[in-house]
């Protein structure tokens, strides 16, 4: 008997985020031309996006941090595909754990490795070589949610717990970084990446209909519907800022 996808691993997603091959392609190529020797990405996932950079620039060392195990197996399977092996590695464990400071940062989605959104940005600052860059993406929120949006997201969830983008600006700028881009994910970002997440299981589900783990996989991807279409939909954004440092 076939065993059911697990949610959220993502095997149907190139980013474990909302991120268009276009952003993705055009954020790539700004940083690769600067040619950074070193690239490190803090909660890396299956290092989708520091493999991209890596193909980009010849040149570079790449290391993905991850805590979660099989994403990083996933991302040395990817990088071992595309010949990268050689100058990427992938390590389970702690961002907190790593300090030795990179010409290019990333941290996409995993501020929470470091604490808070303006922790993290300070955190990161350290991690950063003079001159260099990093690639901050964090949710933010769009517009205020109503309660009845708040309700609908996760038990607990609060006003508190998500800056908006003018605050996750100065929380960069308070951290030492300048700001050289500050875009968001459009709504079109977010369909693809909240359609794409459950898109495995679904499937799954529509060839598995009386497997015995069935109706509670149909629980958690209604679940997961509901906390997207009645309560982040349009009211959580996504932020990526290329911030730079003093050489
Ligand atoms: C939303 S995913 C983003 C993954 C990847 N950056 C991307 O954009 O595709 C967040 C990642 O942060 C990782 N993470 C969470 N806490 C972490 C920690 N303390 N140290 C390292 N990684 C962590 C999670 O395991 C997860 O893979």
């Amino acid at each position: 008997m076939t065993t059911p996808p697990k949610l959220g691993a993502g095997t149907r997603l190139d980013f474990h985020g909302p991120l268009s091959a276009d952003r993705a392609g055009r954020l790539v190529a700004e940083l690769a031309a600067r040619a950074p020797a070193t690239v490190v990405d803090y909660g890396c996932g299956w290092g989708e996006f520091l493999l991209r950079v890596m193909a980009a620039a010849p040149g570079a060392q790449g290391t993905g941090i991850d805590v979660h195990g099989p994403d990083i197996v996933r991302g040395r399977a990817l990088a071992a595909e595309r010949g990268l092996s050689g100058r990427a590695v992938f390590v389970e464990g702690p961002a907190a754990d790593h300090t030795e400071p990179a010409d290019l940062v990333l941290s996409l989605g995993a501020y929470q490795a470091f604490g808070s959104i303006p922790e993290a940005l300070q955190a990161l600052r350290a991690r950063v070589s003079p001159g260099g860059r990093l690639l901050f993406g964090c949710e933010v929120w769009e517009r205020t949610p109503t309660e009845s949006q708040l309700a609908a997201m996760w038990p607990g969830m609060t006003v508190e717990e998500c800056l908006y983008l003018p605050d996750v600006v100065d929380a960069a700028v308070a951290a030492g970084f300048r700001p050289l881009r500050v875009e968001t994910a459009t709504r079109g970002e977010w369909e693809e990446f909240e359609s794409g997440y459950g898109a495995d299981a679904e499937e799954w589900l529509l060839a598995n209909p009386g497997h015995p783990e069935a109706a509670d996989l149909r629980a958690q991807l209604d679940e997961h519907l509901s906390i997207w279409l009645r309560g982040t939909r349009d009211v959580f954004g996504f932020g990526y800022l290329t911030l730079g440092v003093p050489a």
